[in-house]
């Protein structure tokens, strides 16, 4: 045998992205090292998740450029990669936000995303925690060049809790990935291909599964959305409070997100990249009936006000404590109740209503009954 010696791969990777030098294991994707450094560095990633396995690869908006490849092979590479499919190697040298290429990239990206994406998000439940939307705020442009009809598809039903907008998707694949990796069943998928591909249950199958409401926490735009919250507010006018239960099937560790003392919607807990927290190193994934039928105080143990970020147009309805705002205007007034022209709460049932029990989104007519 040749007295060859072979080279120890060194135990960490050094990577620099930005300009920032961190150490990382080998085997770690550039969106995970960016990760690791946080802020403005990490690239925005609508398709990879990080507790789906499988996923990212198919929206691009992670793209990065390699400046060099590695301490042994410096060239750069030669395309801008996807960085939730590109392993870091010792001495790579990679720019996100200060390269003009990535920038330019990805304005194309969104506005490829946009080219069939309905602009309707005064209307869409998914309005202020929507990726697409954030995404379009940074990197849109005002206008299109597209020219051609946008696709359009009818609203479906798929299982008892979960409406498919088709015309929002698009085509992560991380509702498919969790169909397939946390039921015990996937009864859908991506049917078609180029721009016929569509998501759609297999011979119209209804999506019933324990854990089948984490799909609505994955998607990243208003595509699949919880049918007992669809129209029943904005999120950024309800409250999210941490709480738990003893619950046999799932972490149980939930996001109630109230208005007043009603809950009108509970999701899983995000972490600060959206996905859903990890607890002694499992995803916290929650079953359909700590989504769907827990929707009284009473049924969980409140922890306190969920911690959010300052930028999100959700931090507005965000108060420490339990307590609704203090009124104020009595007090400015000499302790006079402000004069009304007209009270609404008189006139109006808005406020008669328990919102989070109707079956289905209010109307005019559930104002009219006062039920
Ligand atoms: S429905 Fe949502 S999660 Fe599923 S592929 Fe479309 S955008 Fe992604
Ligand atoms: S997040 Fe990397 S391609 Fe979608």
């Amino acid at each position: 045998m040749a007295d060859e010696v072979k080279k120890e791969a060194p135990a960490n990777f050094k990577v620099t992205i930005d300009n920032i030098t961190i150490e990382v294991t080998p085997g770690t994707t550039i969106l995970n090292a960016a990760r690791q450094i946080g802020g403005d560095v990490t690239p925005p990633a609508m398709c990879y998740y990080s507790k789906l396995q499988g996923s990212g690869g198919k929206c691009r908006t992670c793209l990065v450029e390699v400046a060099a490849g590695s301490a042994a092979d410096p060239r750069p590479m030669p395309k801008l990669v996807a960085s939730c499919r590109t392993n870091v190697m010792d001495g790579m040298v990679v720019k996100n936000i200060t390269s003009e290429k990535v920038t330019d990239a990805r304005n194309g990206v969104v506005e490829f995303l946009l080219i069939n994406h309905p602009l309707d998000c005064p209307i869409c439940d998914q309005a202020g925690e929507c990726d697409l939307q954030d995404l379009s705020y940074e990197h849109g442009k005002e206008g299109t060049r597209y020219e051609f009809k946008r696709r359009t598809f009818e609203k479906e039903d798929i299982g008892p809790y979960i409406q498919l907008h088709m015309t929002r998707c698009i085509l992560c694949y991380r509702c498919t990935y969790v169909a397939d990796q946390l039921t015990d069943q996937r009864v859908h998928g991506i049917l078609d291909r180029g721009d016929h591909a569509e998501i759609s249950t297999y011979i119209s199958k209804a999506i019933d599964n324990d854990f089948s409401g984490n799909m609505i926490d994955v998607c990243p735009v208003g595509a699949l959305t919880d049918k007992t919250f669809r129209f029943k507010n904005r999120v950024w006018f309800t409250r999210p409070v941490d709480a738990h239960r003893d619950c046999p099937t799932c972490c149980g560790k939930v996001t109630l997100w109230q208005r007043g003392d009603e809950v009108l919607r509970v999701t899983a807990r995000k972490d600060e990249w959206g996905e859903v927290q990890s607890y002694d190193g499992k995803p916290g994934w929650i079953c359909n009936a700590c989504r769907f039928d827990k929707k009284k105080t009473s049924d969980w143990v409140i922890e306190g006000p969920t911690a959010i970020n300052r930028h999100s147009v959700i931090s507005q309805g965000h108060y420490e404590g339990l307590q609704k705002p203090k009124e104020t205007i009595a007090e400015i007034m000499g302790g006079r109740d402000p004069k009304l022209l007209m009270d609404i709460h008189s006139i109006s049932d808005v406020n008669k209503v328990a919102l989070s029990e109707l079956p289905g989104p209010a109307t005019s007519k559930t104002f009219e009954n006062g039920k």
